[in-house]
């Protein structure tokens, strides 16, 4: 095209004249005509959240009356077991889908014990939301690092490496003792090797047929759980966890790992973290015929909320975004530390 270079500004009517007579095509599509209003926008739009998609973590500790604040997770409180029923009720009433349940133990040993043992910070917690009969799903993340006094997520062996055969037995036990206090899903993220077969094995066993597996499929050594292992206080006393969690720059080796998950018996797929692992949660989705979750963890909490707090992003706006753009990807069913708000601005927004 051929637009006169002048040395003023031309006139608008000036360069419509120029272009029209150097032919540049009107558009002939308008993809911009179904952009036009809020009533057209919601017409077309292809990803909806509803709060029954959603899973809010809980992180349980011994004690009554007790709510304690996670300085790198505002919002988000340790909770005894009383208070755990009383926001499992109110996340119920939100419509939250389901609540995820972490424990912090009273003691920690290098065996973890306090997974598997019946009166277990997060066995007693599920028994007490069971009894109280609200109607939310109940997972129990099954894994040891949060019992061990090292943090790490299986027993050490001599050389300082993790027990993988003796952490999935452990791992078992600790699934067969949240399915017995009543545990709808078990969810094993510690990323051993045959976790969900051997827990599979073991709840056919004990007769927990009915109770769902929720594998931690694809889970990297992300360094997104920082705010996490403050709030669990599972940090690893010594190393990382890189020598079983997976790294984070393989896509074929996740696809692997979920491959060997859905053999083993897995019911649904966990991506996690959420926002920097789409592409998996989207081979996920169109590689498996069964649910797939995305973990929104609490790196991911923590900096649109530390932005958010500083002014310096919408937070709403920010999170409303990342858990559509994780939706959209291909999950079904969000971990989020936001659910209870994103369930109350959803109906705001209705
Ligand atoms: C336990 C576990 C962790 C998270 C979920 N389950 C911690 C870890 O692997 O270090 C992290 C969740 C989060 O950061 O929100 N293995």
């Amino acid at each position: 095209m051929t637009v006169p270079v002048e040395r003023r500004t031309p006139s608008a009517a000036a360069i419509a004249a120029a272009t029209a007579a150097a032919g540049v095509p009107v558009p002939r599509d308008r993809p911009r005509r179904l952009r036009r209003s809020p009533a057209l926008r919601a017409l077309v739009r292809e990803t909806r959240l509803d709060p029954s998609m959603l899973v809010a973590p809980l992180f349980v500790r011994p004690g009554r009356a007790l709510r304690e604040p996670i300085a790198s997770m505002p919002g988000v409180e340790r909770l005894s077991p009383d208070e755990a029923v009383a926001e499992a009720q109110r996340l119920a009433g939100l419509g939250v889908g389901g609540i995820i349940l972490f424990g912090l133990p009273s003691e920690k040993d290098p065996i973890g014990t306090g997974a598997w043992i019946e009166d277990g910070i997060v066995q007693e917690a599920t028994r007490r939301i069971r009894a109280a009969d609200v109607p939310i799903v109940l997972i129990a993340d099954t894994c040891l690092c949060e019992y061990t006094d090292h943090g790490h997520c299986g027993p050490i062996m001599a050389d300082g490496t993790v027990d993988n055969d003796a952490a999935i037995e452990r791992l078992a036990i600790a699934a067969v003792s949240q399915a017995q206090a009543g545990a709808d899903i078990v969810a094993p993220s510690a990323m051993m090797d045959g976790q969900v077969g051997a827990i599979r094995h073991a709840l056919d066993a004990a007769g927990h047929r009915d109770t769902a597996i929720m594998a931690y499929a694809s889970k990297t050594a992300s360094a997104f759980y920082g705010p996490f292992r403050e709030a669990a206080d599972s940090a690893p006393a010594f190393g990382d966890r890189r020598s079983y969690q997976m790294d984070p720059a393989n896509g074929r080796e996740a696809l692997r790992e979920m491959r060997l998950d859905v053999d083993e018996g897995a019911d649904m797929l966990l991506v996690k973290p959420a926002l920097p692992c789409l592409d998996l949660v989207a081979a996920a989705r169109t590689t498996f015929d069964i649910p797939v979750a995305a973990y929104q963890v609490s790196g991911e909490y923590a900096m649109i909320r530390a932005a958010a707090d500083r002014g310096w992003l919408d937070g709403r706006r920010v999170m409303l975004e990342a858990i559509t753009s994780i939706v959209r990807a291909g999950a079904g069913i969000v971990l989020t530390y936001a659910a209870a708000d994103i369930a109350t601005w959803l109906r705001e927004d209705r």
